[in-house]
């Protein structure tokens, strides 16, 4: 098992999480938010492929918290989804962005809901590929990343930024990968009469010995646990 994960993000972390559609990535940082809201932060999640209250149904259906727990809607959400489909924004959101495609401005909207946030909270961008579909100009998405990193742990608080594997090309990838202090990948198994598996491996953890052999999710109210490898 991975001490890494097992406790936490550590203050201060910056995180890439790639992965193919699936591959359990936004019920990763779904765990992440909710063990850290239970620990006394604060989360602050942007959506761009589902709202809010989808977003909280799907927590409750992988086991994450119960009918009666109310930690899941103590995440604060920008909704960057709603708008694109016609929707009023979500009651879940605190705000919502109308652009998504204006990397900028969504920029701006999470460092001013960011910066009221407490100390250590974590901040979660799922996914900068859905935010930048509309313009997929690589060095947009590494200026993004680059800022909103350097000021998110500026002000002392954790961010995950998700990526969807087959939306960029692997050198794109690994060209972000040197802007965050972490890499975590996320892969779906489908073996025949098996159920499907989601596994996880850790790169080029800065900081710490990084366990790069894969391992299984085993997602649940009681905390991450990693299997294997
Ligand atoms: N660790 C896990 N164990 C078992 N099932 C899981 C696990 N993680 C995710 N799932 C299941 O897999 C489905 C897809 O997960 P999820 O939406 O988190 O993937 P994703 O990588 O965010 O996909 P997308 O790229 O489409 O956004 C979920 O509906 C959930 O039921
Ligand atoms: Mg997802």
């Amino acid at each position: 098992m991975s001490t890494l994960l097992k406790e936490g993000l550590p203050q201060g972390t910056s995180i890439l999480l790639v992965g193919p559609p699936g591959s359990g990535k936004t019920s990763l940082c779904l765990q992440l938010a909710l063990e850290g809201i239970r620990e006394g932060c604060e989360a602050l999640y942007l959506t761009t492929e589902s709202t809010p209250t989808n977003i909280l149904a799907h927590a409750q259906g992988v086991g994450l918290f119960q009918k009666d727990d109310t930690t899941g809607t103590k995440i604060k959400f920008i909704d960057a989804y709603s708008w694109a489909i016609g929707m009023r924004k979500d009651e879940y959101a605190i705000d919502r962005i109308n652009n998504p495609s204006d990397i900028n401005k969504v920029s701006l909207v999470i460092m001013n809901q960011a910066q009221i946030l407490s100390p250590r909270s974590l901040v979660i961008v799922d996914s900068v590929s859905g935010l930048t579909l509309a313009s997929q100009k690589k060095e947009r998405i590494r200026n993004f990343i680059h800022v909103l990193a350097h000021r998110i742990l500026r002000q002392g608080n954790r961010v995950v930024f998700v990526l969807e594997e087959g939306a960029h090309d692997m050198a794109t990838i690994n060209s972000l990968r040197s802007l965050v202090q972490g890499t975590i990948f996320t892969r779906i198994i489908d073996r025949d009469g098996c159920p499907l598996r989601r596994e996880l491996r850790i790169l080029s953890f800065i900081g710490a010995s990084p366990k790069t052999s894969w391992m299984e999710m085993v997602l649940g109210n009681e905390g991450l646990q990693l299997e294997g490898g």
